[in-house]
């Protein structure tokens, strides 16, 4: 369960004070598949970083499965986000010197598995995403939509619980945008995990179980 309560977030300017989240509460069950969505600038991905701990609130609280991020050091949190947590940004921030096998291991590193167990579990999470026998290929050598595949897999490939996507499909035709979702939504039906989707277009949001809409740095429905 993600539980944000009365979430603020201001950035303080040279001249004045940018109020992103105007102290937002949302709670999220374990298994669901929801969309955050509202227009450009409406504090969607405020609020998705700070229910991921990639940032902190002003003030307000996020607890993650009964435990408060709040007084957690950046080590105890980044720790907590690896076991926890998975990331897909709109941009695939894979590293174009590397294989795609080396690509989904990289997260891994920090992580106790073995050298070998963290090569299968990256091996097992590109064929899952239909990617098998491209293994050793370059990111560069990939169309846009399986480039997003791939940053899927490094995402999940060690089993989180939680996958938040910021815009994943911002940078893709339709047709890739629809295999993107459909991969998505397999994770969150096939393996229970929670999936938190931010995106300004109604018609990926319509994809989700569940629609929580930010306008202004406010929920409104
Ligand atoms: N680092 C920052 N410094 C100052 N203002 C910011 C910063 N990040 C976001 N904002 C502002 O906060 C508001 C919400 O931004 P954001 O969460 O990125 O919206 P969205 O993802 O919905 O487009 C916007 O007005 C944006 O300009
Ligand atoms: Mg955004």
């Amino acid at each position: 369960m993600i539980y944000g309560s009365d979430l603020e977030k201001r950035y303080e300017m040279k001249s004045d004070t940018v109020f992103a989240l105007k102290g937002v509460d949302v709670s999220i069950e374990e298994g669901e598949f929801v969309a955050i969505v509202g227009t450009s600038g409406s504090g969607k991905t405020t609020l998705l970083q700070l229910l991921g701990g990639l940032d902190k609130p002003s003030s307000g609280e996020v607890r993650i499965d009964g435990t408060s991020l709040r007084d957690m050091t950046d080590a105890e949190l980044s720790s907590f986000r690896n076991k926890k947590m998975g990331f897909i940004f709109q941009a695939f921030y894979l590293q174009p010197f590397l294989s795609l096998q080396q690509n989904v291991e990289v997260p891994m590193m920090f992580g106790s598995e073995s050298p070998e167990a963290r090569a299968a579990a990256a091996a097992t999470a590109i064929e899952a995403v239909g990617l098998k026998d491209r293994l050793s290929h370059k990111p560069s050598e990939l169309s846009g939509g399986q480039q997003q595949r791939v940053a899927i897999a490094r995402a999940v490939a060690h089993e989180p619980k939680i996958l938040f996507a910021d815009e994943p499909t911002g940078n893709l035709d339709k047709n890739t945008t629809a295999d993107v979702l459909s991969l998505l939504q397999n994770l969150n039906r096939d393996r229970g995990m929670t999936l938190v989707l931010v995106t300004h277009d109604e018609n990926v949001a319509a994809t989700a179980n569940r629609i929580i809409r930010l306008e202004d740095g406010e929920v409104v429905a």
